[in-house]
């Protein structure tokens, strides 16, 4: 893939993009030993991304810079952690790195845009740095920084096991288009929502390998996989969503939402929540439904985006 190197005043400069996902599929399996759960899941990439710009400068220092007040730009933040990440690995030299990160993802909303963020800056200071890794190289160092960032990485739709680290692509060629909604109030936190679907399930959970790969053939043989298309649209199973839901009024919000809308074909919450999801045959009916919806959303409170399945991960742009 070609990169569009460009030149600023400080120095070389390259924009990456970094997409959103759903899930179309997310099955709890069981507690792995390092305290992770086991996954099944089938994740789609989304139209909608985040856009960072990665500048090589002259301080020695590494600076992210963004437009959202929310979020952190020190070493809490991924972009920094994923920067340095490559620095220690590679040994390579960096003189300075200004990043600008325009945030377009929610966050804390189950999009997994952290982890895509994450994966977008090793893809671009890989060029940048002229490092050479290869791209099953940077999705193992990916997956130190997080189990959504291999996935994040390659996109377009793949089954993830394992933590969700664990890839496998599924070709999709379908146009259906994605509803998103969110309160832009309200957030869940990933490990707090894991940890209260273990509190009331873990009696059930399944133990032995052999277990986990029955349910893993189950998934990758689903009959509404061939073809995932409007007239076999996926059922969207997602464990987290029975213990977020009812606790969520947010979540309960978005549901009733979709559930309402013209064409909608399923419907679900995306990761560990809060944002919500609906499908549809493609992208026109999908606007067309919620231009006519708009009061109700304003009434709701609602954020509400329009995108159809990307068949990519992270990208120059
Ligand atoms: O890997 P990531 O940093 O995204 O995970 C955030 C948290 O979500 C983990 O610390 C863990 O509590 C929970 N998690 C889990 N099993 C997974 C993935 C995440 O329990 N497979």
């Amino acid at each position: 893939m070609s990169n569009k190197m460009t030149f600023t005043k400080t120095g070389e400069s390259l924009r990456v993009s970094a997409p959103a996902k759903i899930n179309l599929h997310l099955e709890v399996l069981g507690l792995r030993k390092d305290g992770f759960h086991e996954l099944a899941m089938l994740m789609q990439s989304i139209d909608l991304f985040d856009e960072i710009d990665l500048t090589k400068t002259n301080n020695g220092k590494i600076q992210l810079i963004t437009d959202n007040k929310e979020l952190s730009t020190d070493d809490e933040n991924l972009i920094v952690r994923a920067a340095k990440l490559l620095l220690e690995t590679s040994m390579v030299e960096n003189s300075g790195l200004l990043i600008h990160l325009k945030k377009n993802i929610p966050i804390g909303a189950g999009l997994a845009g952290g982890s895509s963020d994450a994966a977008a800056t090793l893809f671009g200071l890989n060029a940048l740095w002229g490092i050479g890794y290869s791209n099953k190289q940077l999705e193992e160092l990916g997956s130190e920084l997080g189990s959504d960032v291999p996935f994040c990485f390659a996109g377009g739709t793949q089954f993830c096991f394992g933590r969700g680290e664990s890839l496998e692509p599924y070709k999709c060629k379908s146009d259906m288009a994605v509803v998103l909604v969110k309160d832009p109030l309200a957030e869940v936190s990933t490990p707090v929502a894991y940890s209260i679907y273990k509190e009331k399930n873990k009696d059930r959970y399944l133990k032995a390998e052999e277990d986990f790969e029955k349910r893993r053939r189950l998934v990758k043989n689903a009959s509404w996989l061939n073809p995932l298309s409007t007239s076999n649209p996926p059922p969207l199973r997602n464990d987290l969503q029975e213990v977020i839901e009812p606790i969520t009024p947010a979540v309960r919000n978005a549901l009733e939402f979709l559930s309402t809308l013209e064409g909608v074909l399923s419907f679900s919450m995306s990761g560990s929540g809060p944002s919500c999801f609906g499908l549809f045959a493609d992208i026109g009916t999908a606007k067309q439904s919620i231009a006519e919806n708009q009061a109700k959303l304003e009434l709701l409170g609602l954020e509400c985006w329009c995108c159809g399945f990307r068949s990519r991960g992270v990208s120059f742009f």
